[in-house]
């Protein structure tokens, strides 16, 4: 690795895992080797989550999960990492899958009681469709676990993905002492982990002096299997997204996290380039690039500003330099873009590739958007997908439907929910994922356009974006089914099935058009 070479130095990750595996927990260790102590602390919000900034939307408060999705900067040995936390609540996974397209590695966190949960498996697949490369850290391993052959065997059937064990668990609940690294000989204890101690092997005196003579007779055992027949570490693997290294330890103890932000620092990929419409972007061009991948609304409900999440691409941001907004071909001037550190924020004077920036505008820029410094490239990628659940918007006020299709359309663009108006002229539609979005977007509505709205359910239940080879076709298809199509809010047709059947017997009768249930923004 060129260590000073911004590019290099930059990784860029989320983790990864199911409700309760220890992300928070993990994310707060890391931020401790960042540097970031007192801030570690805030990242914790459980009972009484996140007094801070987002403290303004009281859905949050009252059910003690996280709404937003922030980024969290560090810098540990030679790299900056940049950590981009998820939400956790299942809600929310469409912000969850775009900022998936802003990373270029992930950390799965497994529970070692549980191994892979419902939605770790989800999780995963998104990062499979970007061919994401993804360290696994088996956690908790201070309590009771399962077996971890039983646990790597999980990973590689449920998930077609090879594991290779770089540590071993010496022990387990009670009894865990540490870990030993399989290809270097190397022993970490626990509690003393930056104290790595050389031995000769699994025979070693050392480790029979850590484990009770049960559980040394067991790991010996485990170890010779492990290192027989389990694959070890190959890295152009790990970086295709086929083979994941697996890391044994205890978030809670602050153990095993060092050899995971090592592993992040020695194998997993510095900013990779992007696929743009016209052509490849390298990270290292000469030539600022980015694409806004999330939108988070205001922090501070008097004002409707608006943070435009862009992860840089290629190029060099500089404060105050102006950049051109390929959708609309303005130029925009960057006064201000911000770096985020847990909960606190500072301006950034320049930015490099995997850095990502928080861009305050008043709804200028969307999700999807592409910054250049004046080429027209549009980065593709950052998906919408189908809405699970669609509802009509009810408004007591008739006076006020201008004011709610402003304010709907303005959600919209943030990603919050979608946003559908029928061709027949009728009500908008929004469609969500889970219906905890709903209840956000309720609450937002009445919170800062002072709009209370209703929602109710209309005879369509799904919809998918259409397509067709000519337009002619399209425009047929359109005419034809004039009560079932609606556009989004890139004005592209959508048609809405009544149910699951319906859609399957439009599809039958119009193989010419192709209905799709995901979208990339544009
Ligand atoms: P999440 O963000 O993935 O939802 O998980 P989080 O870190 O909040 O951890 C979930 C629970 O698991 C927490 O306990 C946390 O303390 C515990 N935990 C995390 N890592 C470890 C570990 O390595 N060992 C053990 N034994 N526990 C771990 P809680 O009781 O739900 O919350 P709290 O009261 O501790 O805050």
């Amino acid at each position: 690795m060129k260590a000073q070479d911004p590019v290099d130095r930059r990784r860029t990750f989320a983790i990864i895992s199911h409700p309760d595996a220890g992300k928070t927990t993990l994310t707060e260790k890391l931020l401790l080797f960042g540097g970031a102590i007192q801030l570690a602390g805030e990242v914790r919000a459980k009972a009484n989550r996140r007094q801070t900034r987002s403290d303004w939307m009281g859905i949050e408060r009252e059910r003690g999960i996280s709404v937003v999705t922030s980024v969290m900067t560090f810098e540990y040995g030679d790299c900056v990492y940049n950590l981009l936390d998820t939400p956790g609540h299942e809600d929310f996974s469409e912000d969850t899958y775009r900022t998936l397209t802003a990373v270029d590695s992930a950390i799965m966190v497994i529970d070692a009681a549980k191994g892979i949960e419902a939605r770790t498996r989800k999780l995963f697949e998104v990062c499979r469709l970007r061919d994401i490369p993804i360290l696994t850290f088996i956690n908790k391993l201070d309590r009771e676990i399962r077996d971890p052959f039983d646990l790597l065997d999980e990973i590689e059937k449920t998930l077609a993905l090879d594991v290779a064990p770089i540590t071993w668990p010496l022990g387990h609940g009670r009894g865990f002492a540490g870990t030993f690294d399989l290809q270097r000989n190397i022993v970490r204890r626990l509690d003393r982990d930056s104290e790595p101690l050389h031995v000769e092997g699994p025979d070693d005196p050392l480790i029979a002096g850590l484990l009770s003579p049960a559980d040394l007779a067991e790991t010996r055992d485990q170890i010779a299997l492990a290192r027989e027949a389990l694959k070890p570490f190959d890295r152009k693997s790990f970086l295709e997204g086929h083979l994941t290294p697996v890391f044994f330890g205890s978030a809670l103890r602050n153990f095993g996290v060092r050899d995971l932000i090592d592993a992040l620092a020695d194998f997993a990929p510095p900013p990779h380039g992007l696929e743009a419409q016209s052509r490849h972007v390298d990270a290292h061009e000469a030539k600022m690039s980015g694409f806004v991948f999330k939108i988070q609304a205001n922090m501070d409900p008097n004002h409707r500003d608006r943070i435009a999440f862009m992860r840089v691409c290629s190029g060099k941001l500089k404060r105050g330099m102006k950049a051109k907004l390929v959708r609309t071909g303005k130029m925009i001037a960057l006064n201000a873009p911000q770096f985020f550190f847990a909960q606190d924020r500072q301006l950034a004077e320049e930015a490099y590739p995997g850095d990502v920036v928080g861009i305050p505008n008043h709804g200028t820029l969307r999700i999807g958007d592409t910054l250049t410094e004046g080429e027209d490239l549009v980065f593709r990628g950052v998906p919408s997908f189908a809405p699970e659940i669609l509802r009509r918007v009810k408004i007591g006020d008739a006076m006020k439907a201008k004011k709610l299709r402003e304010a709907l359309g303005q959600m919209a663009e943030e990603g919050v929910v979608q946003l559908f108006l029928p061709n027949d002229g009728s009500g908008a539609m929004v469609g969500v994922v889970g219906a905890l979005q709903l209840d956000v977007l309720a609450e937002r509505l009445e919170a800062e356009y002072g709009l209370s709205v209703s929602f109710e359910t209309s005879r369509f239940e799904l919809c998918r974006w259409i397509t067709a080879a000519t337009a002619s076709d399209l425009d047929q298809f359109i005419r034809a089914h004039a009560s079932s199509m609606a556009v989004d809010l890139d004005n592209a047709p959508v048609f809405m099935a009544t149910s699951a059947w319906d859609l399957r017997y439009e599809q039958d009768r119009a193989p010419g058009i192709v209905f799709s249930d995901i979208k990339d923004y544009q």
